[in-house]
C-alpha cells in the first residue's frame, strides 16, 4: 500500500466521531453544544450516561489501534505506523466530515499507544486509573497519560527514538487541545467525574 493511502485511510477513519453519531442517534443533539462541547467518551458520559460513553470508548480506542497495525502488518516501520496512527487522531480532533470540530483524542491515542509499545502505555494507564480514580479529573488522567507514556518510551528504550520523538509529538498535541481543562484545572473549577 502506498504510505499516502495509508496516512488518508487513517485520516478518515478518525474523523469518523462515534460520540457525534450516537449522541445524534439517541436523539440528545449535538455533543459538541452539549456538556464540556468536546466530542468524546468523557463527555459523552457527562450528557448520556455509561454504556454509551463505554461504546464511545471502546470505538474510538479502535481507531487508533486499526491504522496502526494495519501500517505494521504492511511491514511499514514503527515511526511510519505511529504517524498513520497520528493521522486517526487528527482526523478525531479535526474531522472532514463535521467541520473540522472533534475532541482531543484521548482514546484514539490510547489505541496507537497500546499497539506501538505496549509496556509503557499499560504503566502510564494503571497509574491513570489511580489519579482519575483519586481526583475524579478525567482531564487531569489524560494530561498525564500523554507525558508519561512517551517518556516511558523513551526511558524503557521500547521503540526507536525517532518513534518516541513522535509519540511525545501527539502526547504534546492531546495536551493542547486540553488547554482550556487545563486553565479550568488551575481555576479550580473543572468537571469532576459524575458531576
Ligand atoms: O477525553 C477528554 C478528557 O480528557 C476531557 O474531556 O469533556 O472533560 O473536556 P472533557
Amino acid at each position: 500500500m502506498d504510505i499516502l493511502l495509508l496516512f488518508i485511510g487513517a485520516y478518515l477513519l478518525g474523523s469518523i466521531s462515534f460520540s457525534y453519531i450516537i449522541t445524534k442517534g439517541l436523539n440528545k443533539g449535538d455533543i459538541r453544544k452539549l456538556g464540556s462541547g468536546n466530542a468524546g467518551a468523557t463527555n459523552t458520559l457527562r450528557v448520556i450516561g455509561v454504556g454509551p460513553a463505554i461504546f464511545v470508548l471502546l470505538l474510538d480506542v479502535l481507531k487508533g489501534i486499526v491504522p496502526v497495525w494495519v501500517a505494521l502488518s504492511l511491514h511499514f516501520p514503527l515511526t511510519t505506523a505511529i504517524i498513520a496512527g497520528g493521522m486517526a487522531i487528527i482526523g478525531h480532533n479535526w474531522p472532514v466530515y463535521y467541520g473540522f470540530k472533534g475532541g482531543k483524542g484521548v482514546a484514539t491515542t490510547i489505541g496507537v499507544f497500546v499497539v506501538a509499545s505496549f509496556f509503557p502505555s499499560l504503566i502510564a494507564g494503571i497509574l491513570v486509573i489511580l489519579i482519575i480514580a483519586l481526583t475524579r479529573y478525567v482531564s487531569l488522567g489524560s494530561i498525564v497519560f500523554m507525558i508519561l507514556t512517551p517518556v516511558l518510551m523513551f526511558v524503557f528504550r521500547s521503540v526507536p527514538v525517532e518513534a518516541a520523538l513522535i509519540a511525545m509529538l501527539i502526547g504534546l498535541l492531546s495536551i493542547w487541545r486540553h488547554r482550556t481543562n487545563i486553565s479550568r484545572l488551575l481555576n479550580g473549577n473543572e468537571r469532576k467525574l459524575g458531576q
